[in-house]
C-alpha cells in the first residue's frame, strides 16, 4: 500500500494531480482511511501492529504530499520568472525627446541670470485694463504712444465702449502692479508674454519682454547700466559685450535709453563678438517720478530703473536665428537645425 500511494504521489503532475492523489489516500473515502475503518475486525494483538504500521505509511504520505507540493510549487514560479524575464541587454528602441520651446529655455536662462543678481519673478494678467497698461505709466488717453505700441483692443459681448481692456502691449503694466502690492526696496523681473498688431521678419502678433525694475533710495543710471552689461555678458557668454546707450524716450522713464547691442551678419546669421552692426535689444531709463505717484510711491524718498527687453531678440542674437518668425512655425527641422532638440 506504502509504495504504492508515494508512486501516486510522486508521479503527479501538477497541484491538482497532487490533491486528487491526496484524496485518494487520506480522504474520508481514501484508501488508509478505508484500511483504517477495517481495524475493528482484527484482534487486539494484529490491531495494534497493523494500526502503527498504517499510522507510519500515513505519515509517510502526508511527508511525500507536502514535499511534493513543494517542489510543484517552486517549478511554478520557476516557470513564471522564465516567461516574465525581460532581456535588459537588448538595444533601446531610438526615441526622441521632446525639449522646453526655445523661448521657454531662454527665459529660464534670464530669470536664472537675474536671479543670482537678486533679481526674483512676479507675473501679471496678459487681458490688462487700460490703467495699468497705459494711464498708470504716463500715457494718458490722447498719447500718441498708445498708436506706436499697435494695441489689441478687446471687447465685452456685448460691444460696451467702457469695457477698457487690452492685451497687454509690454510687460511694464507689471511694473505697476508691483509698485502698488509691495513697498520698497523692490528687486523684480517680470517675463512674459506681450501682444502688439504687427507682422514681418521681426515683429510677431504676440511676442515676449522680460521686464525689470530696481526701487531703492539710491538707485542711478550707473546701476541700471552696471546691471545690464552684467547680464548680457553672463548671457551671451563674452566678456564685455559692446552695448550702445541711445538717447531715446518713453513716456514712464526720464532719461530714457534704447540699448543697441554690437553684432555682425556674416552669412546671414547673427553673430555677437566682432561687430559691424548695432541691434536693438531693450528699453530703458529712469522711473518717472509720476509713475512712482501713481503707484502710491513717494518720488522725493525713492528712485529706481527699469527697463524691457525682447526676449526672441536676444534668443534670435544668441542662436543665430534671422526671421523671428520661425520661433511659432513648429518645424521639427528648424528646431534640430538650431540644436533646440537632440
Ligand atoms: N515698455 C517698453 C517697450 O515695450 C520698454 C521699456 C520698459 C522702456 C521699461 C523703459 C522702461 O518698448
Amino acid at each position: 500500500l506504502k509504495s504504492e500511494l508515494l508512486e501516486e504521489v510522486s508521479s503527479a503532475a501538477d497541484l491538482a494531480a497532487l490533491d486528487s492523489a491526496r484524496v485518494g489516500a487520506l480522504g474520508k473515502k481514501g484508501k488508509i482511511t478505508a484500511a483504517m475503518k477495517g481495524l475493528g475486525g482484527l484482534s487486539p494483538e494484529e490491531r495494534k501492529t497493523t494500526g502503527q504500521a498504517l499510522n507510519a505509511v500515513k505519515d509517510a504520505v502526508a511527508e511525500a504530499i507536502d514535499a511534493r507540493k513543494a517542489d510543484l510549487e517552486a517549478a511554478a514560479l520557476q516557470q513564471q520568472l522564465e516567461s516574465e524575464r525581460l532581456d535588459v541587454s537588448l538595444p533601446v528602441r531610438p526615441e526622441s525627446r521632446g525639449k522646453l520651446h526655445p523661448i521657454s529655455q531662454t527665459m529660464d536662462e534670464i530669470v536664472a541670470i537675474f536671479g543670482a543678481m537678486g533679481l526674483s519673478v512676479r507675473e501679471g494678467p496678459n487681458i490688462e485694463d487700460d490703467f495699468h497698461n497705459f494711464t498708470a505709466l504716463n500715457i494718458p488717453a490722447e498719447h500718441p504712444a498708445r498708436q506706436m505700441m499697435d494695441t489689441f483692443y478687446l471687447q465685452d459681448e456685448n460691444g460696451n465702449p467702457d469695457f477698457e481692456k487690452v492685451l497687454r502691449t509690454h510687460t511694464s503694466p507689471v511694473q505697476v502692479r508691483t509698485m502698488q502690492s509691495e513697498e520698497p526696496p523692490i528687486r523684480i523681473i517680470a517675463p512674459g508674454r506681450t501682444y502688439r498688431s504687427d507682422y514681418d521678419a521681426t515683429h510677431t502678433p504676440m511676442f515676449h519682454q522680460v521686464e525689470g525694475l530696481v526701487i531703492d533710495k539710491h538707485i542711478t543710471f550707473g546701476h541700471l547700466k552696471g546691471c545690464l552689461q552684467e547680464f548680457c555678458d553672463a548671457y551671451f557668454e563674452v566678456e564685455n559685450v559692446p552695448l550702445r546707450f541711445r538717447p531715446s524716450y518713453f513716456p514712464f522713464t526720464e532719461p530714457s535709453a534704447e540699448v543697441d547691442i554690437g553684432c555682425s551678419r556674416e552669412g546671414g546669421e547673427l553673430k555677437i563678438g566682432h561687430y559691424d552692426d548695432w541691434l536693438e535689444i531693450l528699453g530703458c531709463g529712469m522711473v518717472h517720478p509720476k509713475v512712482l505717484q501713481h503707484c502710491g510711491i513717494d518720488p522725493e524718498e525713492y528712485q529706481g530703473f527699469a527697463f524691457g527687453m525682447g526676449i526672441e531678440r536676444i534668443a534670435m542674437l544668441k542662436y543665430g536665428i534671422p526671421d523671428l518668425r520661425t520661433f511659432y512655425e513648429a518645424d521639427i527641422r528648424w528646431l534640430k537645425h538650431y540644436g533646440f532638440v537632440p
